[in-house]
């Protein structure tokens, strides 16, 4: 069984609150346990910012899913490929929503300028969103 990632972003719709978050978290994260999908979903200056990992098609399903989900618009592509282990295993999804001083902290600046990705001023590959995701991904799995 072939294992893969996809990270993207995303603008939320309209703002969500804490208890449909929640809500939304409970959700996502019993369809996750079925198809053995791991992984985080950060919150950062009112963008998503997702990392998915498990079965390959599995996550090409998710990802279409997700792709049609009216709570978000705007999808962006950060990064996706193989993998050879998970990255995120005792994660269903990790939720995190990300203030401005955990940014500085980690990039040197609090304003990711996350707009430019959207109007493709900048190249997603190398975003420092990543950074920021990456970083977190780290802290889960050590
Ligand atoms: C930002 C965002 C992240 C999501 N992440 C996941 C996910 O990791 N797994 C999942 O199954 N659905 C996720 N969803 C929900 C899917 O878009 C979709 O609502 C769900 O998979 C539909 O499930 P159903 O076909 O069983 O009703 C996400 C939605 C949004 C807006």
């Amino acid at each position: 069984m072939s294992l893969k990632f996809v990270s993207y972003m995303s603008s939320q719709s309209r703002v969500m609150s804490s208890k449909s978050i929640e809500d939304f978290l409970f959700q996502v994260r019993e369809k996750n346990k079925q198809l053995t999908i791991t992984g985080v979903l950060l919150l950062i200056q009112g963008k998503f910012v997702q990392y998915i990992e498990g079965p390959a098609q599995e996550i090409d399903k998710v990802y279409e899913s997700i792709s049609k989900d009216i709570r978000h618009k705007d999808m962006i592509l950060l990064d996706s490929g193989d993998l050879s282990e998970r990255q995120f295993k005792d994660w269903s999804m990790a939720y995190k929503k990300v203030h401005d001083h955990h940014i500085k902290k980690i990039v040197g600046k609090e304003n990711l300028n996350l707009e430019d990705i959207f109007l493709g001023n900048t190249s997603s590959k190398n975003h420092p969103v990543l950074k920021v995701l990456y970083d977190f991904v780290k802290t889960l799995s050590s």
